[in-house]
């Protein structure tokens, strides 16, 4: 037996010896178990006698052989079953070897595939080792060589395979790390949401409610997913800043002194300096923590950007921020939430000056069809 069959089978198997005359009285099941697995080999060309000599050959090295006389029949061969070598001339009427061997690789791609060709046609040999074959033959056969190369092609293949795995694991651990890092930021980003809700009452929900309706807005303004995500993502943390904001001025009934004012509007930056460390790969939804209170005429906080210079997500999230902010009850104004229309109608008054008015037209059509309604408030 060729020493890579040996090698190949697996290894309880290799050394098993064959059924003798005297075993006839074994179970079935011992019988199946002496049976050799044997390597299936397709051997495709459309002369009958070249394809005699190489069968009968392989069938001697102890390969398992079918024939086939066209590309078109070699395929129906490898659909048929698992079939670990491919030997095919090149040249052939129907489906000559490059398109056979180009529907191997698409199909096929553990079947080991040795192209043969005329001495002549060196350069074929070496197009078919570019577009996939893992080794080729030249006729006249040398019985020696065909063992050989057929040998070392699958002992190729089976590296490419092992190969092959070891990428496709490496891929999937890689991402199953990427998963796992990605679940702790966002239950880091939770814990400080958390945090901040038992700081301040009044914005429990808050960051839930402005997220899924600013992804909601973004997602009617046609921006693609992965902002979409960042959205959503940036629109949960948006207050995380207030974290840094004294309990007794956020929880303050009543209204705010100027001093007290400006020191909770200090929250985007201070958000955005606890968060800029841990997002830099999610630099859209850091970009609406720090800018959520820009305003579209350039009088907002804390850079003054005005018109398309406020990034586009953090237009969506202030105009999701303050239907929110209108229709929860705050500090500020305890029990005194507006109605829907209300707030429409604040919102409508700030067109142009607070809101950009393509967002704001989004949103309110999204309120008017009720994708956008009053969901329910702790407070
Ligand atoms: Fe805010």
């Amino acid at each position: 037996m060729h020493p890579l069959l040996q090698a190949i089978r697996e290894p309880n198997e290799a050394g098993s010896s064959p059924i003798q005359a005297g075993e006839a009285s074994a179970t079935v099941p011992d019988v199946q178990a002496n049976v050799k697995r044997r390597i299936r080999c397709v051997i495709a060309d459309d002369e009958p006698r070249l394809r005699q000599v190489l069968c009968r050959l392989m069938t001697a090295d102890g390969f398992d052989c079918v024939e086939a006389s066209t590309g078109v029949e070699a395929l129906a061969a490898l659909r048929e079953e698992p079939t670990q070598l491919l030997l095919s001339d090149i040249r052939m009427p129907q489906m000559d070897g490059f398109q056979l061997l180009c529907q191997v690789r698409e199909h096929h791609r553990d079947t080991a595939v040795v192209m043969i060709t005329a001495v002549a046609d060196v350069d074929m040999a070496v197009k078919a080792l570019a577009n996939g074959a893992t080794d080729y033959l030249t006729k006249p056969f040398n019985l020696d060589e065909v063992s050989a190369r057929v040998a070392q092609a699958l002992e190729t293949q089976r590296l490419r395979m092992e190969n092959r795995e070891h990428q496709e694991r490496l891929e999937e651990r890689v991402q199953q790390q990427a998963s796992r890092i990605e679940e702790i930021f966002l239950a880091a980003v939770q814990s400080l949401v958390q945090a901040l809700e038992l700081k301040d009452p009044y914005t429990r929900g808050h960051s839930d409610r402005v997220s899924h309706n600013a992804g909601i807005i973004a997602r009617a303004l046609g921006l693609d997913e992965p902002t979409i995500g960042q959205v959503v993502l940036g629109g949960h943390m948006h207050d995380i800043g207030k974290i840094g904001v004294r309990e007794a001025i956020l929880n303050k009934p009543g209204p705010l002194t100027e001093d007290e004012y400006r020191h909770i509007m200090t929250h985007p930056v201070v958000g955005w300096r606890i968060l800029a460390p841990l997002m830099a790969d999610a630099p859209l939804a850091l970009g609406i923590v720090r800018s959520h209170h820009e305003r579209y005429d350039g009088r907002g906080i804390p850079d003054g950007l005005a018109g398309d210079e406020i990034p586009v997500v953090a237009r969506v999230v202030a105009v999701a921020d303050a239907f929110d902010a209108m229709t929860s009850s705050r500090a500020y104004r305890p029990g005194s939430r507006l109605s829907v229309d209300a707030a429409v109608a604040e919102l409508e008054r700030n067109r142009g000056k607070q809101f950009d008015p393509v967002v704001l037209d989004a949103a309110l059509a999204l309120i008017a069809d009720g994708s956008i309604a009053l969901m329910p408030t702790d407070t």
